[in-house]
């Protein structure tokens, strides 16, 4: 694999994927070649789990069965889309990957992160990226932007108590000094352009 992986990490409302998609529009101008993708789901089978997991209707999901469904979401997505795209010399570019589940299974629904890391190596074979961005903002106001867009698809994790955010917040702060040799923090409380600055920037120092 000769390509760049990228991955985007950060609570409901950090502006990732927006951002995601002005970075990937910026360095195909630039002439790389780009693939953006987002987990979980980026292929038809890791879509359907998604539908799954997230389905508003699922309150009673065990912690465990949802650990494992990122985790096989994630396996199908890697080996369909994000290995052979790697292997094309492509800028790989992952909204959420393995740090969501160490935070949000991990941490904020307790399971453990060595625990969630351990099972996800079966999924992921080791395969981590090059670099990856965590959009820092606190909860109240990334749930805040969340409600305000009534374009966005509200999901099954938005609807978890401020206390369940706040920890996935925490757990985040964890990864990053725990990972600090792959893990970059950026200001996501910026507007768009602050925010974009920051991220190219990053980009810019591994391609
Ligand atoms: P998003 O596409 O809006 O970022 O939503 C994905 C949701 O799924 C978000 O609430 C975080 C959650 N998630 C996990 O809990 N574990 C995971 O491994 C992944 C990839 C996402």
């Amino acid at each position: 694999m000769s390509g760049f992986f990228i991955t985007f990490e950060g609570g409901e409302g950090s502006g990732k994927t927006t951002i995601a998609k002005m970075i990937k529009d910026q360095l195909t101008k630039e002439g790389y070649s780009v693939v953006l993708t987002r987990e979980p789901g980026g292929v038809e089978i890791a879509e359907e789990i998604r539908n799954i997991i997230h389905d508003v209707k699922n309150t009673n999901m065990d912690k465990k069965t949802e650990a494992l469904l990122y985790a096989a979401s994630r396996r199908q997505h890697l080996i369909e889309k994000v290995i052979p795209a790697l292997d094309k010399n492509c800028i790989v570019i992952c909204d959420r990957f393995i740090d969501s589940s160490l935070v949000y299974q991990g941490i904020a629904r307790g399971i453990g992160i060595d625990e969630v890391y351990q099972m996800n190596l079966f999924a992921t074979e080791n395969i981590l990226p090059v670099r990856t961005i965590f959009f820092d903002i606190k909860p109240e106001d990334g749930l805040k932007r969340v409600y305000d867009n009534k374009d966005r698809e509200v999901n099954r994790l938005d609807l978890e108590t401020l206390d369940f955010h706040q920890k996935v917040y925490e757990g985040y702060l964890d990864i990053c000094d725990k990972y600090s040799e792959r893990i970059v923090k950026i200001d996501a409380s910026q507007n768009i352009e602050g925010v974009f600055n920051q991220v190219i920037e990053k980009i810019k120092e591994i391609i």
